[in-house]
């Protein structure tokens, strides 16, 4: 996989999956934009280690709930680079609760950043993709968007919502060579999870058949690759990355 020449923006990009997505695509030769939206000292700290592997980058604060500073974050970035070759929508949050108990701001805050963010920053870049041609978005859903999961209501219709938005964004936009996929991850060990009480997670573990949680890294190679010209037949699809826990 080679990604020389080419330039990424990653929302959300400065801890976690996006982290290791930032990384992952800059060690396969692309230039970086990362996202955040209140850690700036952990956002140049990402930037610093990727110029460190011999690839530029920058940091962008910006709220992607918001369609003005999404439009601000996609303004910056093509001012440094004059490109955007490849958008991994990858901010996201979660509100927990049953929805007997979940509080309407809960629900709003959960579409706003997950769901609204998407459309946000893929309505902000959609048409310099458009001119460019050959480009990729790749939506990082959830496999709670395919399955549910009690507890989540807010952020599985979130996520069901990004798949629906991802295929139907794929059928516009294809006839100009620009890509949209989803990468759906199982349970990845990060910050999000880490929250969750130790119970949970071996309850998690049993029920995965590769029998391990995964890791940052396993959902950033799969979004590398569909980053890549190897995917290149591929568009309106989810990639599910759980080890075997949705078959
Ligand atoms: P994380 O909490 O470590 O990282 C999320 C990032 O999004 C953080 O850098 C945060 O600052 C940023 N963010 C939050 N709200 C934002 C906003 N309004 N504007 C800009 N940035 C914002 O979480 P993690 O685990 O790395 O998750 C990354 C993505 O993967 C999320 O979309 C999450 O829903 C998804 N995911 C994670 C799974 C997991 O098991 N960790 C499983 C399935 C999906």
């Amino acid at each position: 996989m080679n990604l020389e020449g080419k330039v990424a923006l990653i929302t959300g990009g400065s801890r976690g999956i996006g982290k290791a997505i930032a990384f992952k695509l800059a060690e396969l030769g692309a230039d970086i934009a990362i996202n955040y939206s209140n850690n700036k000292e952990r956002a140049d700290k990402v930037v610093e280690e990727i110029k460190s592997m011999g690839r530029d980058a920058i940091s962008i604060k910006g709220n992607v709930a918001k369609m003005e500073e999404a439009k601000d974050i996609v303004k910056k970035t093509k001012d440094k680079y004059d490109r955007i070759d490849i958008l991994v929508n990858n901010a996201g949050i979660t509100r927990d609760n049953l929805l007997m108990r979940m509080k309407e701001k809960e629900w709003d805050a959960v579409m706003d950043v997950n769901l609204k963010g998407t459309f946000n920053m893929s309505k902000s870049i959609i048409r310099s993709m458009l001119k460019q041609k050959n480009c990729s978005i790749i939506n990082i859903a959830s496999v709670v968007g395919i399955s549910g999961n009690a507890g989540q209501c807010n952020y599985s219709a979130s996520k069901a919502g990004i798949i629906g938005f991802t295929k139907s964004l794929a059928k516009e936009v294809a006839k100009k060579n620009v890509r949209v996929n989803a990468v759906a991850p199982g349970f990845i060990k990060t910050d999000m999870t880490d929250e969750l009480p130790d119970k949970v997670k071996d309850e998690y573990i049993n029920s995965i058949p590769l029998n391990r949680l995964g890791t940052p890294e396993d959902v950033a190679n799969t979004v590398a690759f569909l980053a890549s010209d190897l995917s290149e037949y591929l568009t309106g699809q989810v990639l599910t990355v759980d080890g075997g826990m949705a078959i």
